[in-house]
């Protein structure tokens, strides 16, 4: 297995971290503006992957498209094989530095007869590997091999039953004969490339499934969960047909990483942001194994964190973890800006923007820095390397923190910039981070300021905090912590009237967000049991000063957002 330490190739030439006048800090500032104008901005074709010769099996997926490419790439991965996702027109130089054991096409939404539809490449098709091509790419095979494509009377969506012709090694072994699987399909192969032969059929795709030798198509889609033996046809195609070994382990990324940072960092320095994240703590960890005390963490408390955060972050990386971590204190300054501001979005821009500011002054303290590492995770390059999210619109500007410009005058170490995020978690356990680090919850960067709707003071934070606790401490008491995406509270702008003992109270109204999701894209209210809703309720109330009613959020994304702001 190679290590993914990245930037090598794409970091220009080496610059020195000077911001002693604000001109230099203003630099980063519109570094920092630009991009965030720039929605869906564009980089580099995978921001420079480690062009190293391949130790280990790896898969290159081509990507032509599909809305389940990222999935293929999970499946892969689940096998305990290394893949990366290529665009279709992928460099064949990118090609070559991976050394792919196989490929996997993706589906897509062309169609093979269209004016400029994506082709599989010459080099490829001509690399004798094994390749499994998958409803688009299936019918590129076809098609590019002497087959033939039709479009189909009607489009097949949904469920189909696949009959197997043939339900033996190395495609099927141990599959029933017959089974469910998942079609999407227009076009469909009408006859067939020579030397092919159907495998498998369904009632409206008689070639559902075509072989030749190391080369595979399938008409449906085994990447998603309502294929029946997806997976296993993915794991039999890696294992039976294209001899992957399946021994890329967290483990084993560990000690490559490690060796590589090690001898690209040299005697060098390297700095790095923790936000409390695991992202953030598990780039620095390795970075930490690799060079040690080169390393020096920057840990800015913004004010905007939950209740003990802080606290926790500096105890598990000094004493616990032992790393050198300067701890900034910058509350007043983060509060000082945000005074007066409501609208959401500058929350976000004033947050993001005054981390920059923070951060480069403590760099600019250190002396000369050499390395910035980063705990970019693979979703984050895909999608921004991905044209359909160019165009994407921009609903909310996420500023991370930690979420630095790209052209710093350091040279950049993304330790997880191939990795999703389960992996990272793995990664994280095997360094020995604490499981409570391991498993937080994601925490967007401009923390509590979108939590507290309209304006952000200490008052209103701490009312939000110690609701908040609350919220989190019944979660986990009732072991749903790691079932849902994200459990917070919210402060509402809200306020009404309610009873005490005799009294009438004119207090705050808190909101209970509970969601579950796979990755934030979408989500739902979790069902969560009405015992733990009546506890949260009733403590937050009796707990909260100025609280007096609580009400739970039971909107989806979409047409909401997980966070209220
Ligand atoms: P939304 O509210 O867009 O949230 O449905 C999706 C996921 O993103 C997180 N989030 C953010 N994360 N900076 C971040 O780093 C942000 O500005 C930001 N806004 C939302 C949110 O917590 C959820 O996990």
């Amino acid at each position: 297995m190679e290590a993914s330490v990245s930037g090598g190739e794409t970091a220009p030439e080496t610059h020195r971290l000077r911001v002693s006048d604000d001109i230099e800090i203003s630099t980063y500032l519109e570094i920092a503006e630009a991009q965030s104008q720039r929605a869906g901005a564009e980089a580099e074709p995978g921001g420079g992957s480690p062009q190293e010769p391949a130790t280990r099996d790896a898969v290159a997926i081509l990507d032509f498209g599909s809305q389940y490419s990222q999935l293929i790439a999970r499946r892969v991965r689940e096998q305990h094989v290394y893949c990366e996702l290529l665009p279709h027109d992928v460099e064949e130089a990118r090609v070559r530095a991976l050394n792919p054991r196989a490929f996997i096409l993706s589906g897509g939404p062309a169609s093979v007869y269209q004016e400029h539809a994506p082709q599989i490449p010459r080099f490829i098709l001509e690399s004798g590997r094994p390749i499994l091509g998958i409803c688009y790419g299936m019918q590129l095979l076809a098609h590019q091999l002497g087959g033939e494509v039709q479009p189909a009377d009607r489009r097949e969506y949904g469920h189909a039953v696949l009959r197997v012709a043939d339900p033996v090694p190395p495609l099927f072994a141990g599959l029933p004969s017959e089974f469910s699987v998942w079609m999407s399909h227009g076009d469909s192969i009408s006859r067939l490339p020579p030397g092919f032969r159907v495998l498998a059929s369904s009632d409206n795709s008689p070639v559902a499934v075509m072989a030749r030798d190391g080369l595979v198509g399938i008409q449906f889609h085994p990447e998603v969960v309502h294929t029946s033996f997806g997976r296993e046809i993915i794991r039999n195609f890696l294992f039976n047909v294209a001899g992957c070994q399946g021994t890329w382990t967290a483990g084993s990324y560990v000690e490559e990483t490690v060796r590589s940072i090690r001898e690209r960092v040299g005697s060098g320095r390297v700095i790095c942001a923790l936000s409390g994240g695991v992202d953030s703590a598990v780039a620095a960890m390795l970075v930490h194994r690799a060079v040690g005390d080169q390393l020096t963490c920057i840990f800015v408390d913004n004010g905007l964190l939950r209740r003990q955060e802080p606290e926790r972050v500096l105890d598990t990386f000094r004493r616990h973890l032992r790393m050198n971590v300067v701890h900034v204190q910058a509350a007043s300054r983060f509060l000082a800006r945000l005074a007066g501001v409501t609208d959401p979005e500058q929350k976000r821009r004033i947050v993001g923007d005054e981390f920059i500011r923070v951060f480069a002054e403590e760099a600019e303290r250190l002396g000369q820095i050499d390395f910035l590492a980063q705990g970019t995770l693979y979703p984050d390059v895909i999608e921004s390397t991905s044209k359909e999210t160019r165009a994407a619109a921009k609903i909310k500007t996420h500023h991370n923190v930690g979420g630095l410009p790209e052209h710093l005058p350091f040279q950049l170490i993304e330790p997880l910039r191939y990795l999703f995020k389960d992996e990272v978690r793995e990664v994280g356990r095997e360094l020995g981070l604490p499981e409570e680090m391991v498993w937080r919850q994601p925490f967007p960067g401009p923390g509590l300021s979108i939590r507290v709707i309209g304006e952000v003071t200490r008052e209103r934070l701490e009312t939000l905090r110690a609701a908040d606790w609350v919220v989190m401490d019944e979660i986990k008491q009732a072991g749903l912590y790691r079932q849902v995406w994200q459990s917070f509270a919210v402060l509402t702008p809200i306020r009404t009237v309610g009873v005490m003992g005799d009294y009438r109270t004119y207090g705050h109204l808190v909101a209970l967000r509970i969601v579950t999701s796979d990755d934030g894209m979408t989500a739902d209210w979790a069902r969560i049991p009405h015992e733990v809703l009546a506890r949260i309720s009733s403590r937050i109330v009796n707990e909260v000063p100025g609280v007096n009613r609580v009400v739970y959020d039971i909107s989806s994304k979409p047409p909401s957002t997980i966070e209220w702001e």
